[in-house]
């Protein structure tokens, strides 16, 4: 990412950290994926020369402002949900305003529904969002996984370990995957087929 840039988006991210240290409801909180584990998955980006990349759980469209730069070179496409239509809202305005918007499409939709729909397609994919409902999402996200030389990544599996443990242990226990946790940010799963 050029330094620039990299500024803008790193005021950004302390910004909305503040606002998420006002707020006492977890879930009105932006809960942005932390600059590191964002600059670890642009780099995976970057070097798979990711097509297509799908990110489940928008918010404001921080980790969205990441990916859209890192598919910037391969002239990819990124597809990201969120379930609130004014997240989507903001989302929007943010790449608007750094001038990433062009291979981006965001979609108000509940990720549940659109997982059913969702074509193996994807290079890339990243699950951030209601971690209780990941185990329901995962015959999908298998299915997703079909496509060769796809990556699963999810993140906070070790600041909610417990909370993903269960997801995990099934990935883990149909032996068809490649799993591996990398101390990063809040703790990233990434999942392959290969
Ligand atoms: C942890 S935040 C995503 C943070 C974002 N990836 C970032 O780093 O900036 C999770 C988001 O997922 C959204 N979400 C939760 N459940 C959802 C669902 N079933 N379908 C779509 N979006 C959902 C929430 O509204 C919230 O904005």
């Amino acid at each position: 990412m050029e330094q620039k840039l990299r500024q803008r988006i790193i005021q950004l991210y302390q910004q909305f950290k503040k606002e998420d240290a006002q707020k006492e409801n977890r879930l009105e909180k932006w809960r942005n994926l932390e600059p590191e584990s964002a600059e670890l998955i642009s780099i995976m980006i970057k070097t798979q020369q990711s097509k297509n990349v799908l990110e489940l759980g928008t918010s404001n469209g921080f980790s969205t402002l990441w990916f859209a730069d890192a598919l910037h070179p391969s002239n990819g496409k990124l597809v990201s949900i969120e379930i609130e239509e004014s997240r989507t809202q903001q989302a929007k305005e943010h790449l608007t305003d750094f001038q990433l918007s062009e291979n981006v499409a965001l979609i108000t939709a509940d990720i549940g529904q659109f997982l059913t729909e969702a074509q193996p397609i994807y290079d890339l994919i990243f699950l951030d969002a209601e971690r209780k409902n990941y185990v329901a999402y995962w015959p999908y996200l298998q299915n997703l996984l079909t496509k060769k030389g796809s990556l699963l990544i999810v993140d906070n599996v070790i600041s909610h370990h417990n909370d993903v443990e269960a997801f995990i242990s099934m990935i883990q226990g149909s032996g068809d995957f490649t799993t591996s946790i990398v101390n990063v940010g809040a703790g990233i799963l990434l999942v392959t087929g290969e």
